[in-house]
């Protein structure tokens, strides 16, 4: 079962106009450990807002801060570590099996999310007492 400690802060390259037309980045298929099955986004998100408040069975996800800034907060139910995500050629890749909360968006974020499953609402745990127990009998004992 997944901890924190293995999400991963993942590089898209940047190809950067030698005219100072501007940057354009690319994700191909080898940059993400897994095949994307569905892209969504989030946008026009208040700044008090939480969004996320789940964890996922089986689901991959790899967010992407197209424009301005949010706090992703990860939880593997023993530990936390908060990640912000500011830059749009810097993406957090999030294994399956972890709570995540995002939080903290500025005005105009736009969060895009590339994830390893079709939308199955059997896949979320929305409920945190359901996480611990998931963690739980999941666990090696
Ligand atoms: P939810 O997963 O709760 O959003 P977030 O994690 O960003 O706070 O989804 C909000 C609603 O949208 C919920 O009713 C499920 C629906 N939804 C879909 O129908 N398809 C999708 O691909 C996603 C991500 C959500």
């Amino acid at each position: 079962m997944h901890t924190i400690n293995d999400h991963r802060l993942i590089d898209i390259p940047k190809i950067v106009a030698d005219d100072g037309r501007g940057n354009l980045s690319v994700i191909e298929k080898d940059l993400i450990p897994y095949e994307i099955k569905r892209v969504y986004y989030l946008y026009d998100v208040p700044s008090d807002s939480i969004r996320g408040g789940h964890a996922h069975k089986e689901l991959q996800q790899f967010l992407i801060p197209l424009s301005g800034s949010f706090d992703v907060v990860l939880d593997d139910g023993d530990h936390k570590v908060t990640i912000t995500l500011n830059r749009p050629f810097k993406g957090l890749y999030i294994p399956n099996g972890l709570w995540r909360e995002l939080e903290n968006f500025s005005a105009g974020a736009v969060c895009l999310s590339l994830v390893s499953e079709v939308y199955m609402e059997s896949d979320y745990i929305r409920n945190y007492k359901d996480f611990k127990l998931f963690k739980a009998s999941n666990s090696p004992t």
